[in-house]
């Protein structure tokens, strides 16, 4: 996660502010949000899904392999005091969420079936998912595929990959942005499941 590291200081491009600007706008429309929600973001970067959502729950926990991306979130975040940071991995959380969301995380790990099964263990009853990631691609959208798992997601793959670790109601909402790159369009949907 080393390349992470290195682009996090020039990571918070207007074209990445609105891409978690409309993740949360989705969230918001398919997730019930309150104040009493403890909220886990895992690969949350500079924090561009926090921000526009924190003030609509309890609490944020933002982890990340990268301390770069977590020192700049630090910073920015620095005046929140529902929001707390940790350097670690998706696989080393102990603690359980009501809500656990990312943006652009999945397809850089490479067991979803093991990824599904610990989110799955790590929400309190009822608690939710919401995964915004990429659609099915061609493999373009990444200069190189060094620790890129996955050439996006299918429907079919999300469903019953997230079905058979035991996630109910099950939704994968599609197009809820588009990144352009190279003339190329790349939409995003997001995966909701409940506990
Ligand atoms: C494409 S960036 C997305 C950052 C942020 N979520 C956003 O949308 O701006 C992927 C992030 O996931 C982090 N990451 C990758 N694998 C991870 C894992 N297993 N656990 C936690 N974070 C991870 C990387 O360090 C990187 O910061």
């Amino acid at each position: 996660m080393s390349d992470f590291n290195e682009r996090a200081k020039n990571w918070d491009v207007e074209s990445k502010i609105e891409r978690g600007n409309a993740i949360a706008k989705s969230i918001k429309t398919n997730i019930k949000l309150n104040k009493n929600m403890n909220v886990l973001d895992f690969g949350c970067g500079t924090g561009l899904l926090i921000f526009p959502l924190i003030e609509k729950v309890g609490a944020i926990h933002g982890i990340d392999l990268s301390p770069n991306m977590l020192d700049i979130l630090k910073e920015k975040g620095k005046n929140y005091k529902n929001l707390t940071t940790e350097l670690t991995g998706i696989f080393e959380i102990t603690s359980t969420f009501d809500l656990i969301m990312s943006s652009m995380v999945m397809h850089h790990i490479e067991n979803i079936t093991k990824l599904a099964k610990k989110l799955y263990d790590s929400l309190n009853p009822h608690g939710m998912i919401a995964i915004a990631d990429l659609m099915k691609e061609d493999g373009s959208f990444h200069n190189s595929l060094d620790g890129v798992y996955a050439l996006g997601f299918s429907n079919e793959f999300l469903e019953k990959i997230f079905k058979e670790a035991g996630f109910k109601e099950i939704k994968v909402v599609k197009n809820i942005f588009i990144m352009e790159k190279n003339d190329k369009k790349y939409p995003l949907f997001l995966l909701v499941g409940k506990k």
